[in-house]
This record gives C-alpha cells, structure tokens and sequence, in this order.
C-alpha cells in the first residue's frame, strides 16, 4: 500500500526534494560527532613537513626569510622516512585499500568524460552555487580564504576542474604515484593547511571563526558533503533534472570512485560502501546542512557576477539564473538572492538539458560514439587545463594562495567586473541551447499529431459508428 507523505513518519522534504528517512541516515548525534573530528593524520604530517622546511631554511638560510617556497608533497616524498608520522602517512596513501577494486575505479571514471557538459553544468550550478554557498561550515572557510572572492575564481575553478581531470583521466594517474593521486595528496596537505591556519587565528579571537558552531574548518561532516557533491548529486539529483538517468552499473562505479577518493583525501570513506549508504549522507545533508545565510548570497552572487559574460560561451546572468532555479529550486534561489528571469530563459535551459540528454541516449544505444566521445572530452578538457595552468597563479600546483588574516572576509563584488559585459550582443551558445528547445517542441508536437492520427486510423471510423 502506498503511503501518503501527511501521515507518513518516515517522510522528509528538504529544498524541493523528498525521500524516506531509514536507518542508514545520519542522526543528529552522528552528524555531531563527525563535524566534531577531522583528519588528524593529515594535520600531523603537516607539522612535521613544516618542521622539516624549517630546519632546512635554517641550514640553507640562517633562518631568514625563505626566497622560495618549499612544496609540501616534494619535502614528503623526500623525507618521509625520516620520521614515524610521515612515514605512517606515506603508507596510508601508498597502499591499497582492501575493498579498492581498480577495474572498477576504470570503468567509473569514464563517467566525468562521457557526460562532460552535464557534469560541467551540475558542478557550476549545483556545486558551486548551492552546496558550497549554502552550507553554511563549507561557506564560512571559502569566505575566509577568498576562494570566492571574483578575482580569485577563476584560479579556484581552474584548479578544482585540473584536480577532477587528473582523477578521471587515466588509471595509472589516480593510482598510488600517479598525477591525480600526487594532486589528492597535495590536496589533502592544502586543506590541513587551510585548517591551522583558521585555527590559529581563532585561538587568539574566537569570534574570527565560531568552531563550537562548525566544527574545525574541513571537518569530517563537511568534508564527506564535499564528495558528495561530487559523486552523488548527479547520480540522484542533477542529472536527473537534466533528463539523464545513470545506470546502476554507473552509480555504482562512481561512488567506489569517490570512496577511494575520499580513502586518499583522508575523508570518511565507509558512508561510500554502497550507493544506499551514500545516498542516505547525501539526502542528510539535503535535510541539515543547506541553511543558506548572508555569506551564501555573497558566495552565489559572486559566482554568478564572474561566470557572466566569460569568454567562450558568453553565457548571459538570466541564463545562469533560469539554470539554478530549474536545478534547485526556487526556495533555494530566493534565499540565495538570485533575480527571476522571464520564461525565454527557462526555455533556452531545457534546450540545454535536450541536448545532454539527447546524447546521454545516443551514446548508449552507440557504444563507438560513447568512446568518441569519452576520449574527445578528455583530450580537450586535460589539454584545456594544461594550456591554462599558468592561470592558477600561485607558487605552485594546489598551493595555499589566500592565506586568511584576522580581517580579511571577502564580501560582495560589483566594481571589478564594470566595462566587461557583451549583453548587447548574440549568445551563440544560448541560441544553439534555444534552437533545441524549439525543435524539441516540434518533434514532440509532430509526434502527438501522429499518435492522434494513428489512433484516429484504428479507433476512429468504429467510434464514428457507435
Ligand atoms: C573532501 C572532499 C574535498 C575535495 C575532493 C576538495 C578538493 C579541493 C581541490 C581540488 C582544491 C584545489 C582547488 C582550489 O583551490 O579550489 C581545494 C582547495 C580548497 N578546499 Fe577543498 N575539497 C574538499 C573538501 C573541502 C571542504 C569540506 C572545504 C571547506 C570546509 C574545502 C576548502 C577548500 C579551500 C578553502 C581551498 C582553497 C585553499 C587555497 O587555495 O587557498 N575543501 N579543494
């Protein structure tokens, strides 16, 4: 017997989405506890390198100020066995796990190459907009370091989408020694940055970073929202809204991604086990961490203001914002401040998701194409942030760029993006996504007539008779 959601006890509804709370969500004291702990293993292994840097700019420098900036995975890999805690941290990274199951980790990063736009857009849209600006732990440390601060964006995006290229792109490079597992490691070593830093400057001012309301910045809870993010929103989420429905095969193989991920990054990785398990932490967080605040408008506003009018796609603000609502509602956009466009561009965004999902269909019922298509995407994409990598800035790759201060808390942007702005002139992305809607519409009106006819054809002439 179906159950309706009034009486249902079992029934929640978060944000536009509803599911059913079992025994494999996560109670408030579980979430408690995990907010409350965060990668120790991680911290440690810093201090240590840090301690190492030390000593050496004392031999090299007198202990004056450093000319260059020492990399923290070159000092680990170099030092690591000369001290317990390194060397235990290097083993931890450098062995496999027993559940790891590398032809499985192949199949499932075809997945980011095989629907590159639809991820793209979900990352964007989902990614940036909701879950990392309405959440409001996650919010507090990116309004912190900057990483949403307009000029810092496009480093932060090109970094985040060199990371997930790398962990894609090949086995050899997610596996121990491979490009994807050294940037997860440098990561991993960026975040405990991040963490010390915040810390330090709360010891000496509380109020700088409230950690009894959210926990040590990059705690477990907000660490697992992260992956997440990545591996369970398209799944159970954006993609759907899109109109592209993973297989199970897929699903499957990309939360193991993700939970390998989470294994190197130094995350929680058992929530990852199964997909029933993840999709519990992911519709717990839907439930208790999106709480969007004043810093979570400035972050999506932020967002928005860069991504406008940027070169290639010269995608238009009322596009972007038709997007996120279709992607996350309107509940979810009014507390994130966004504007409300006309229905033009609501349609121009189902014309988006028409041809994404045209091509998720077409690219399973043609597995050559889907080959084409997965090597296009990851040649383009992997030379895209080869050729652009120089636009991170920074002293090198995933270094710590935005060192917080006491008074540093980015705000809300107009200034440096007056005199960009092409709004006079065409969108040819936007035209292309709006000519698929019109023709979407045609098919689906030439296909209703034709239904009508054939019916007509069968039924007609006897209920003409009756
Ligand atoms: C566990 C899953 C996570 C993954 C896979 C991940 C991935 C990354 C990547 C690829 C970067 C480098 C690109 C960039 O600068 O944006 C990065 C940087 C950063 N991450 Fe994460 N992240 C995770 C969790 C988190 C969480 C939960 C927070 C905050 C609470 C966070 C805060 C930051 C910050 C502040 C930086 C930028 C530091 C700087 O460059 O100054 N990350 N992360």
């Amino acid at each position: 017997m179906l159950s309706s959601s009034k009486t249902d006890p079992n029934h929640r509804e978060r944000w536009g989405y509803s599911f059913q709370w079992t025994d494999k969500h996560l109670p408030q004291e579980e979430i408690a506890a995990l907010r409350a702990h965060y990668d120790e293993l991680g911290s440690a292994a810093l201090e240590k390198l840090q301690a190492i840097i030390g000593r050496k700019n004392i031999e090299i420098n007198g202990g004056a100020n450093c000319p260059f900036k020492p990399e923290l995975y070159a000092i680990l890999k170099e030092h690591h066995k000369e001290d317990e805690v390194l060397e235990q941290f290097w083993a931890e990274l450098h062995s496999d796990p027993v559940w790891v199951d590398w032809e499985q980790i192949e199949r499932a990063q075809k997945f980011f190459g095989r629907y590159a736009l639809a991820n793209s857009t979900a990352f964007a849209l989902q990614g940036f907009i909701r879950e990392n600006s309405a959440s409001p732990g996650i919010a507090e440390v990116f309004a912190r370091t900057g990483g949403f601060a307009i000029k810092n964006l496009l480093s932060r995006v090109i970094e985040t989408f060199t990371w997930v290229i790398q962990v894609t792109t090949s086995l050899e490079s997610i596996q121990p020694g491979g490009e994807g597992h050294i940037s997860t490691i440098r990561v991993r070593l960026l975040h405990a940055s991040v963490r010390q830093r915040i810390l330090k400057l709360a010891s000496t001012r509380p109020e700088y970073f409230p950690i009894e309301k959210y926990g040590a910045p990059v705690n477990d809870l907000d660490s697992m929202h992260a992956i997440v993010l990545f591996c369970c929103m398209p799944m159970w989420d954006s993609f759907p809204k899109m109109g592209i429905y993973p297989s199970k095969q897929e699903i499957t193989d990309f939360i193991a991604l993700f939970r390998y991920i989470s294994y190197v990054v130094g995350s929680p990785n058992e929530y990852f086990e199964t997909p029933e398990k993840a999709k519990a932490v992911m519709e717990t967080m839907f439930l208790y961490e999106l709480e969007p605040n004043k810093t979570s408008k400035i972050l999506a506003h932020n967002f928005i203001a860069w991504l406008e009018d940027q070169p290639p796609p010269y995608l238009s603000r009322n596009f972007m914002e038709a997007g996120c609502r279709w992607m996350n509602g309107h509940d979810m956009c009014d507390a994130l401040g966004l504007g409300r466009p006309s229905l033009y561009y609501y349609a121009v965004f189902a014309g988006h998701n028409v041809i994404v999902s045209t091509m998720a269909r077409a690219q399973k019922l043609i597995p050559r194409l889907d080959r084409f298509i997965i090597q296009f995407s990851r040649k383009t994409l992997y030379n895209a942030v080869t050729d652009n990598a120089h636009l991170a800035g920074g002293a090198g790759p995933f270094d710590f760029k935005f060192v917080p201060s006491h008074d540093e808390k980015f705000g809300k942007e107009v200034d440096l993006l007056e005199g960009r702005g092409r709004k006079k002139l065409p969108r040819p992305v936007e035209h292309v996504f709006f000519g698929a809607f019109l023709i979407a519409v045609l098919v689906g009106v030439m296909l209703t007539f034709g239904g009508v006819k054939i019916l007509m054809g069968l039924y007609g002439n006897d209920a003409l008779r009756s």
